[in-house]
């Protein structure tokens, strides 16, 4: 059954979730204070990169199913359910920042006319929702009756519109039985099995998962540092222990750490929620030490073969935190980029779509290029940070011809080491042999 709905926010989750639901037959309303934001949506364009995401908005602005809007009033106006689909940033304590979650709170008491159910997208810390319902509760203008749902969100930045059609489960939490089976009746021609739940497991479904997701990652590259040192194969050893139903043989690519806009944040909420609770979580603190340690190692591990990197023509390739985004949040290319403006390095950045946001972060302590070839022309080392299409495409022969060194430092294992071997190039990567030039060719 068709419901008119409003979503709060049109980030990356609120946009896309918008977007789906208009798909699937809903009338939505997509509300955001930025103007500018709001007047680029309503032609039909996305501020983010995501594959599929602008046909589909396209498609169902035309059809009258989407619109947007920056006025609450307007855009709470006879909806029956309203998606907070708001940002959650971390503070400085590693805490998430609850203050645009709770305006939006006060916005729908201060606005609406109707009985309505919110359900909350945006990822907040257990016990957020009962916080909510408390706010909408003190701030409620009108006598109706508001329901709170937790609903959160699992996409991959980069497949979220297939993620959204294709996901694995749809959790829900409530505390009754009609706001539930009202957000069931909304998904259900996503035809995803729906799991419900009280409202504090749904909130915790999505930190533990992120939070086992990121552990995986962690543990995969310790084995592979370890790999490293007694001179196995991580990726042999991953393939054989993700045989294993129990385990599965996915989230275990080592590398050089998980970065983007959940893992880092939640996990560190999450282990700032337990403290809250007297509860130390080691193992995530254990995991996220892990991953700071991951994502330093290709420079570490130049620098142990050069001792200094001063003066030396360096190239990163890939810059965003992972491929088929722009995002460059908490990206691993940051990390090395810094170090290696500390050690006095030349550095030139080479990413198919993230120049525009990479800029805004590393401005131009680096050079820029959209183009492989310019990048390692003339360099002495290439560290790969992001496994592109365009990198793992590159072919192999082309290093020892745009280098000055062919030297490459692999941080997401992105070629084959029999490939490796028949070229000239010395070659480091994760968790497996180091290949070097043979004197032959050299
Ligand atoms: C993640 C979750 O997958 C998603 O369910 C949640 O809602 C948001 O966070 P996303 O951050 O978009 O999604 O990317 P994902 O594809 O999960 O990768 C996260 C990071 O882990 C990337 O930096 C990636 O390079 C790294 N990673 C992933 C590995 O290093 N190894 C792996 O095996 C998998």
């Amino acid at each position: 059954m068709m419901r008119n709905i409003a979503v709060v926010g049109t980030g990356y989750v609120g946009l896309v979730t918008g977007v789906c639901l208009s798909d699937i037959g809903h009338h939505v309303t997509c509300i955001d204070i930025d103007e500018q934001k709001i007047q680029l949506l309503k032609q039909g364009k996305s501020p983010i990169y995501e594959p599929g995401l602008e046909e589909l908005m396209l498609k169902n602005i035309n059809n009258g199913r989407l619109t947007f809007t920056t006025d609450h009033q307007t855009g709470f106006h006879q909806k029956e359910v309203i998606y907070i689909a708001v940002g959650t940033p971390q503070k400085k304590d590693g805490s998430a920042d609850l203050s645009y979650v709770h305006q939006v709170a006060r916005d729908i008491a201060r606005n609406i006319k109707q009985d309505v159910i919110v359900v909350t997208k945006s990822t907040v810390p257990v016990g957020t929702n009962d916080e909510i319902r408390q706010v909408i509760k003190e701030n409620l203008v009108s006598d109706v009756q508001v329901d709170v749902v937790s609903n959160p969100e699992f996409l991959r930045e980069g497949s979220a519109v297939q993620d959204t059609f294709h996901g694995d489960r749809i959790v829900i939490g409530a505390d009754n039985e009609k706001a539930a089976t009202m957000i069931e009746e909304i998904n259900k021609p996503f035809g995803i099995p729906v799991v419900k739940t009280d409202i504090r497991s749904a909130e915790m479904i999505k930190y533990a998962s992120n939070a086992f997701l990121a552990t995986k990652i962690s543990f995969i590259n310790e084995i592979s540092n370890i790999c490293e040192k007694l001179g196995a194969n991580i990726e042999d050893v991953a393939y054989g222990m993700g045989l294993d139903h129990r385990i599965g043989n996915q989230f275990l690519r080592a590398g050089i750490g998980y970065g983007g806009s959940c893992f880092p944040k939640d996990t560190k909420a999450l282990v700032q929620m337990a403290g809250n609770v007297d509860h130390k979580f080691e193992l995530l603190e254990s995991v996220i030490r892990v991953n700071n340690v991951q994502q330093a190692k290709l420079v570490e591990k130049a620098k142990g073969f050069f001792g200094s990197l001063e003066g030396k023509t360096v190239a990163i390739l890939g810059l965003a935190f992972k491929p088929n985004t722009d995002d460059m949040r908490e990206a691993a290319s940051v990390v090395i980029a810094n170090m290696l403006i500390q050690e006095g390095a030349r550095i030139k950045g080479y990413d198919p779509i993230a120049l525009e946001n990479a800029k805004r972060i590393l401005g131009d302590s680096i050079e820029y290029s959209d183009n492989i070839e310019d990048v390692l022309a003339d360099a002495d080392i290439a560290f790969i940070s992001t496994e592109w299409k365009e990198i793992v495409e590159f072919e192999l022969h082309l290093y020892s011809k745009y280098m000055k060194t062919p030297i490459v430092f692999d941080g997401r294992n992105c070629y084959a080491l029999e490939e490796v071997e028949k070229h000239d190039l010395e070659y480091h990567s994760i968790g497996r042999p180091s290949v070097y030039r043979s004197k032959a060719k050299v």
